[in-house]
């Protein structure tokens, strides 16, 4: 039975960094606020020259350091994002450019904030099939460029990045099951009005931002989040005690927290990076994944869930041995 495995993870964060403080200096708005309805104190804000693919390339570059895997070992990219450098060539070309990655498959999944573990699920897929060897797996957003920086009930969440992780296949067990879903009939709930087919041309960048009806939005992402991490431990005949680590999406420390009430799950078990990090969409879970990997709290062996939520709505949960 062939797995794929995870090889290797790397992040990358833009440098610049904005706090609630500088937030209290823009907007009507306060520490405390965000502090205690969102849990996040900063979140890193790409400069305005930076493309998405520039943050994906070092973050890819980081994960291929630490598989040991160099461009031409390469021969599949995916990369979950709602912020793409273009709207084509996909942004998966792009940084196959950048890297000087041989000719290959180039992939780019809009699924908003679940888009890496829809990727990740995707290429789970090539992998064990045979007909990929070794996959680049990007989560990335610059989502800060579909701010309204005047509209205080969405600009303090978001923060931008790159997570991303090679993929490899192997005999000992990695990625064990993904679970993916989505319900468009929730598109109202969050969204972003402006697109090629709609209104592109007669919007213009200025009359756009993220629409977020934000606390319907929080009670389907908790149910959703419960339900889904439910039944990718179902499948798999785990009890929530065997599970060394859920990596939820970070969106909000309110929602991760009653997920894992609901799951029965001690906050000791999950990986928070929503307080320094915001709400990165697409990245949030390699971004988390990459700091538990590096700070020794995730270890070879143990037993992760992934699990993730965003617009559409879409969702979806990965159970892994890492
Ligand atoms: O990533 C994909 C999915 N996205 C999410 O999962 C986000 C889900 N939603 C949330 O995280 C929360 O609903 C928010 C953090 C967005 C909002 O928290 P909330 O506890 O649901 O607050 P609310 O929207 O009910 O607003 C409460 C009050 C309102 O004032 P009134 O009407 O009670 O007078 C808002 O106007 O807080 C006000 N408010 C703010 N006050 C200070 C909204 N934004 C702010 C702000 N600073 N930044």
């Amino acid at each position: 039975m062939i797995y794929s495995k995870i090889a290797g993870t790397g992040r990358y964060l833009p440098e610049r960094i904005l706090t609630n403080a500088d937030l209290e200096k823009m907007v009507d708005t306060s520490d405390e606020w965000i502090r205690t309805r969102t849990g996040i104190e900063q979140r890193h804000i790409a400069d305005e020259e930076q493309m998405t693919s520039d943050l994906c390339v070092k973050a890819a570059q980081n994960a291929m350091d630490s598989a040991g895997v160099a461009a031409d070992d390469i021969d599949m990219i995916f990369v979950g994002t709602t912020s793409p450098d273009l709207i084509f060539p996909n942004i998966a070309t792009i940084i196959q450019h950048k890297m000087g990655i041989p000719a290959c498959a180039c992939y780019a999944v809009e699924a908003a904030c679940s888009g890496f573990v829809y990727a990740l699920s995707a290429a789970d897929k090539f992998v064990r099939t045979g007909d990929a060897k070794c996959v680049l797996v990007i989560g990335a957003e610059i989502i800060t460029k579909l701010i309204d920086w005047d509209d205080r009930s969405t600009c303090v969440l978001f923060g931008d990045g790159a997570g991303a992780v090679v993929l490899k296949p192997s005999g000992e067990p990695g990625i064990l099951s993904t679970h993916l879903g989505a319900d468009g009939q929730y598109q109202q709930l969050l969204y972003y009005p402006v697109g090629v087919s709609n209104n592109l041309a007669a919007a213009g960048v200025g009359d756009s931002r993220i629409m977020m009806s934000g606390n319907d939005v929080f009670k389907v992402a908790v149910k959703t989040l419960t339900a889904v991490a439910q039944e990718a431990l179902d499948a798999n005949d785990v009890d929530l005690d065997e599970l060394d680590w859920l990596v939820p999406h970070q969106a909000n420390l309110r929602i991760i927290q009653a997920t894992a009430k609901r799951l029965k799950l001690p906050m000791e078990k999950v990986i928070q990076t929503v307080q320094i990090h915001g709400n990165t969409s697409a990245a949030s879970i390699p971004l988390a994944f990459d700091v538990a990997v590096r700070d020794g709290r995730i270890k070879r062996g143990q037993l992760v869930l992934f699990d993730a939520f965003g617009g559409g709505f879409t969702w979806g949960a990965v159970l892994l041995r890492y």
